[in-house]
């Protein structure tokens, strides 16, 4: 399972339910990661969206306790009760095309369940209210490759990947 996240010097990743910054290029980088593919989505973070509405050309599979929540968006949503009904929905599709989008919640609790993080790392510190964990802190992880930095409106970014150590894996690779 991938994730993707877009966090800042302290690994914030959001305030007040919004991200906590506009990078257009971050977006195309998201987006071009997302589309065509599921996403995994909490629903405070599906609330965030663009009119409160799922993303376009997006499957998602949206952790709720109450899926009534998510009835005018069937056509693109399945409502999941817990992480782990989450991963069961998502087993039925192509792995590689399946991505945890957020929020802070669901990171927490599916990063057990993911080899690949993608994490666009943001040279800045923004007042925030929800974080991710210090995955650098993180001994399961290792950073595969990272991009060079780049600036937009004045804040500079670079994307970085980590993966999963081959021994910490929680399943075994046929
Ligand atoms: N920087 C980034 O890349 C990024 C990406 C995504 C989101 N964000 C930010 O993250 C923040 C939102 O995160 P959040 O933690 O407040 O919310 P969230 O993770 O998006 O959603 C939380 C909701 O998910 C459901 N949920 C989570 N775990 C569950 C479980 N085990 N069983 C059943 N339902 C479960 C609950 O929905 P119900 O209340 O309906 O039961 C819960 O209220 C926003 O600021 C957003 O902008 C940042």
């Amino acid at each position: 399972m991938n994730m993707i996240l877009a966090a800042d010097r302290n690994w914030g990743i959001g305030k007040d339910n919004h991200l906590l910054v506009h990078l257009p290029g971050d977006l195309r980088f998201f987006k071009k990661m997302t589309e065509g593919g599921v996403v995994i989505v909490g629903r405070k973070t599906l609330e965030s969206f663009p009119g409160g509405k799922p993303l376009p050309n997006r499957e998602h599979i949206v952790i709720t306790g109450n899926p009534s929540c998510i009835e005018p968006f069937a056509a693109q949503c399945t409502a999941a009760g817990s992480p782990e009904e989450a991963l069961t929905l998502a087993s039925y599709k192509d792995d590689e095309r399946c991505f945890v989008i957020g929020g802070a919640m669901v990171y927490r609790q599916m990063l057990q369940y993911c080899d690949t993080v993608y994490v666009t790392k943001i040279d800045e510190e923004f007042p925030a209210d929800s974080y991710f964990e210090n995955l650098d802190r993180n001994e399961k992880f290792f950073v595969e490759c990272e991009s060079p930095a780049r600036e937009e409106n004045g804040v500079s970014y670079r994307f970085v990947k980590y993966k999963r150590k081959a021994k910490e894996k929680n399943y075994v690779e046929k």
